[in-house]
């Protein structure tokens, strides 16, 4: 869908930047521009400057800069083509589409929304007849009265194959029906329901409309399928921006400065019910940048409440990144071993949730506390380790003024000299390529050569050579027919790459003694060293172990590093042009696809 390139310049030459962006941020005239406090960062002095003859903005605080357009894009979350026609209805322009496929568009949206309002109510009705006798009774079990029931407009899908599209083909189009994501088409013209016998919770949007569904299953037949089955992402419902409970929530939120995010449907229901209220899920999948943006909106501090299982730390240590990365102050709330939010506050009731609300954890505490239980803060080695860890994640915070409080908190907890901290997070922030972390620390000549070739080399690549040398055929096929060499940006790392794969079947000549051979140059045998030697890298197990899920994994942190680095070219040269011309918008659009393919890669790093 295109809108023509002279409706965009008809739009922005009649909006005034500066009305769109007072009316998120106060802005003043100084000179030639108007200035104010920054939207995108958090600032006591103003370096927000918006040019509105040039009908620009750039901060020179963060950096942040763009055109009417981006501004839309970022603070409301929306789309490019979303921004144009919020625009277009501001100035009150008319938007024509070639072919006009903007009108078959809102039908069908029209009709999706339709069908998830009624499926709703169909679900909700098979639970209150007498079809839902048994699931009405599981709900029972689990704590559950009515009036939760209805608020959350709880249900429950029949067991047959197709009721729902046998009543719903009356009213609905098959292909609205498919597209919708409630049916599925299983052969010639055979449907199905997708979801059947299982208990229904619809999801909502912030508006308080019905776009997809998440289904538990309840019986114990079926405990083979997936306990939850999820609504596709469709027209109407995009996964990485749905917040579930957010639109019962917001208000909550605003009124105590703070969201609690928890993982599960059940919690967050079941936190309402005993009358905590400003919580959100994610639904269906795990938290997004998108998610922690939209939730940002409405506050400045999360309380993070996962499950105790390995699965949720490791969510909750993601999560934990996201919402630092974003500004948010964030903090932990650990639960006790065996425990969700949902079976913790039904045994210790509101008070017991609400002792641990008093008891949450900062960051540094919460990742000290993992160390301690290790027994890891014994030692002067591990204790670096800890330390360099949290800098790790300071240095992910944009906000100087919060730095250097946890800076000067750290010092202090760990006594260690600020100094010290100050020049970790310094080379950190140096080294750090945007999303993977850890980099090998230059050591003695090394350095010289580094920042003459200022090339980053990630734990990734590390990872890869690794992998191609010792782990199982299965594997190295697998690498063998998926790598592409141009996703390696370190060039040393790349011929190494380059020459393991073309002797691949050669035993002799990928031995650890010939690469040392091979390769005489200090960085090459460091790296070399550092993916074969070092005991971080070192594969635990036997040589026929599998580790195709971990090539996975490589592979896909590759391509997410490639699209990333795609995406901050383009930033770069947004910002290096003075003007929007035409190409500056091509630009946009692709940085949106590229954008998009990498929230599609970062779903398919978690279901691997
Ligand atoms: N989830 C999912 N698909 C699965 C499993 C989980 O989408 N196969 C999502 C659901 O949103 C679910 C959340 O992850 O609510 C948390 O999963 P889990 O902790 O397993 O479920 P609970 O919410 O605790 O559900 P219950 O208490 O009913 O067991
Ligand atoms: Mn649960």
């Amino acid at each position: 869908m295109k809108i023509p390139q002279n409706k965009i310049y008809e739009i922005s030459s009649s909006i005034d930047i500066v009305e769109v962006i007072s009316a998120v941020t106060p802005l003043r005239k100084a000179g030639r521009s108007f200035v104010g406090r920054c939207p995108f960062h958090e600032e006591k002095t103003p370096s927000f400057s918006v040019s509105q003859e040039k009908g620009v903005y750039h901060c020179f605080g963060c950096g942040k800069s763009g055109n009417v357009f981006t501004f839309i894009m970022e603070t409301e979350n929306v789309t490019f083509f979303d921004s144009v026609k919020i625009l277009a209805e501001k100035a009150n322009i008319q938007l024509e589409f070639e072919n006009d496929p903007y009108d078959s568009d809102r039908n069908k949206i029209d009709a999706i929304y339709e069908i998830n309002n009624q499926a709703a109510r169909y679900f909700h009705n098979n639970l209150t007849g007498r079809d839902g006798a048994y699931a009405m009774e599981y709900l029972t079990q689990r704590g559950l009265d009515e009036q939760t029931i209805r608020q959350f407009g709880l249900g429950y899908s029949l067991r047959d194959k197709d009721s729902l599209y046998r009543q719903f083909v009356n009213e609905f189009s098959k292909e609205d029906l498919i597209d919708s994501g409630l049916v599925l088409n299983i052969g010639a013209d055979d449907f199905r329901d997708r979801f059947r016998g299982r208990l229904m919770f619809p999801i909502f949007n912030e508006a308080g409309k019905v776009i997809a569904f998440g289904g538990r299953r309840m019986y114990d037949e079926t405990k083979d399928e997936a306990k939850y089955i999820n609504s596709p992402e469709t027209k109407i419902y995009n996964k990485s921006r749905t917040l579930y409970g957010l639109n019962f929530a917001k208000q909550k939120i605003k009124e105590t400065g703070y969201v609690i995010l928890v993982e599960g449907y059940m919690d967050l229901i079941s936190l309402f019910r005993y009358g905590v209220e400003n919580v959100v899920a994610s639904s269906g999948t795990s938290l997004t940048n998108q998610h922690v943006k939209i939730l940002s909106r409405y506050t400045k501090e999360a309380v993070v409440v996962f499950d105790s299982d390995l699965a949720g730390q490791n969510a909750s240590r993601r999560a934990i990144e996201l919402i630092i990365e974003n500004d948010l102050s964030v903090s932990i709330i650990p639960l006790p071993q065996g425990d969700d939010p949902d079976t913790f506050i039904k045994k210790h009731g509101l008070d017991g949730f609400k002792n641990l609300l008093n008891k949450r954890q900062s960051i540094i505490e919460y990742i000290g506390n993992g160390y301690r239980d290790k027994g890891m803060l014994d030692s002067p080695e591990r204790k670096t380790d800890f330390v360099r860890e949290i800098i790790g994640l300071i240095a992910k915070m944009r906000d100087e003024i919060k730095r250097d409080f946890y800076i000067k908190d750290i010092a202090e907890k760990f006594a260690i000299y600020e100094s010290i901290i100050r020049k970790e997070l310094e080379k950190n922030s140096r080294l750090r390529s945007k999303g993977l972390t850890r980099e090998l620390t230059p050591s003695g000549s090394e350095l010289q050569l580094r920042i003459r070739s200022s090339v980053k080399l990630s734990i990734v690549e590390l990872m890869l050579i690794r992998l191609l040398i010792d782990s199982d055929a299965k594997t190295k096929n697998f690498l063998m027919d998926s790598l592409e060499i141009n996703l390696i940006t370190d060039a040393s790392a790349a011929k190494i790459v380059n020459y393991i794969m073309m002797n691949i079947d050669d035993p002799e000549k990928t031995s650890h003694v010939h690469l040392f051979n091979e390769f005489q140059d200090d960085r090459s045998k460091e790296i070399i060293g550092k993916a074969l030697l070092d005991e971080n890298y070192v594969i635990a197990g036997s040589k026929d172990k599998n580790h195709l899920n971990e090539a996975k994994q490589v592979l896909n942190q590759l391509k997410l590093m490639n699209i990333r680095s795609k995406i901050s070219d383009i930033d770069s040269k947004i910002k290096s042009a003075n003007e929007y011309t035409p190409e500056t918008l091509e630009l946009l659009n692709l940085q949106q696809n590229l954008k998009k393919e990498q929230v599609e890669l970062e779903k398919g790093m978690k279901s691997i």
